[in-house]
């Protein structure tokens, strides 16, 4: 016998099938490769380019996007969850023209969540759908549970990766474990950092030899984001590159990544729904959600 909380699930999803909204989730494996730099700069590219955008912080390491915009946030996504506050008290404008979700305490909350908090995240990310073209999520370091429930819920994930052997095989590792146990089969793979035009592509061939040989995944390069000085003066002052050296090479390589990914086909039917999103991310096996259905 289906519970009152299921049923109002089903009828909630119904209710929100219009709006496709694009997912992306930015992850790396290593520390401090610029997934941050990458999330809040693409949110910025996109929101110029003419999309709304929340960018969710899905990290709750110090260096996270409040802390690179400037911003101040008082309240979470853990506030959601618990029942608190509503998801607009929480979002924060962020005065480079997009929304934030403050970071919460993350997938260890979520996979707890009982039937009626769940509805509670679905309910709350559908009112937002009607007003968001592009939900970003920046992940954190590492292979925890966080990453790989966000990069799973996802539609794309963005693999940023650098020169460097650990960068390339904590990728690796991301990778290997999103495609082997998480149902994710493509990536976008971009290069952060490059000394020199054309070296980003020569990372991405070089990275795509060794998963060809080992992991059944698609591979697209999603471009180069050079080493530039300029970028790394605007995250100590707390502004996004794009605002304070719109010239830059790395602002121009940014606003050429966010035409690309606004390419990039949202899937038809419910996947490009965002009501997928959060059931994806609260995904743990089976039971429940089959319940849900
Ligand atoms: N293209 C770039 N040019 C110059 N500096 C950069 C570039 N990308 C990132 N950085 C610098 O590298 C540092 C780390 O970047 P960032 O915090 O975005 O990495 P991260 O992957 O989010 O780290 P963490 O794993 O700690 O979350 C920042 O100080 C940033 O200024
Ligand atoms: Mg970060």
């Amino acid at each position: 016998m289906p519970t009152p909380e299921l049923n109002l699930i089903a009828n909630t999803r119904l209710d929100g099938l219009a709006q496709p909204v694009r997912v992306i989730a930015v992850a790396g494996g290593k520390g401090g490769v610029g997934k941050t730099t990458v999330s809040v700069n693409l949110a910025m590219a996109l929101a110029r380019h003419g999309r709304r955008v929340v960018l969710l912080d899905g990290d709750l390491g110090l260096a996270n996007a409040d802390v690179f915009l400037g911003l101040s946030p008082r309240y979470t996504l853990a506030h959601v969850l618990s029942g608190e506050r509503t998801l607009d008290e929480v979002l924060i404008e962020a005065p480079q023209g997009f929304q934030v979700i403050p970071a919460a305490s993350g997938a260890a909350d979520l996979a707890q969540m009982g039937a009626a908090q769940h509805l509670g995240l679905v309910r709350a990310f559908n009112t937002l759908a009607a007003r968001l073209d592009v939900l970003l999520v920046d992940t954190a370091a590492g292979l925890n549970h966080s990453v790989l429930q966000f990069s799973q819920a996802a539609q794309h994930v963005i693999i940023v990766i650098c020169d460097e052997p650990a960068s390339l095989t904590d990728a690796y590792a991301l990778v290997k474990v999103l495609s082997r146990n998480h149902g994710v089969s493509r990536f976008q793979l971009l290069a952060n950092r490059t000394r020199m035009a054309g070296t980003g592509a020569e990372l991405f061939e070089r990275f795509e030899r060794v998963t060809a040989r080992f992991l059944d995944v698609v591979l697209d390069f999603a471009g180069e984001i050079p080493d530039d000085e300029y970028l790394h003066r605007a995250v100590r002052g707390q502004r996004a590159v794009l605002e304070e050296y719109p010239q830059s090479p790395a602002a121009l390589a940014f606003k050429k990544l966010a035409a690309r990914a606004d390419t990039w086909p949202v899937p038809p039917g419910p996947r490009g729904n965002i009501e997928f999103f959060v059931e994806r991310l609260v995904r743990r096996p089976a039971a429940r959600l089959e319940a849900v259905r």
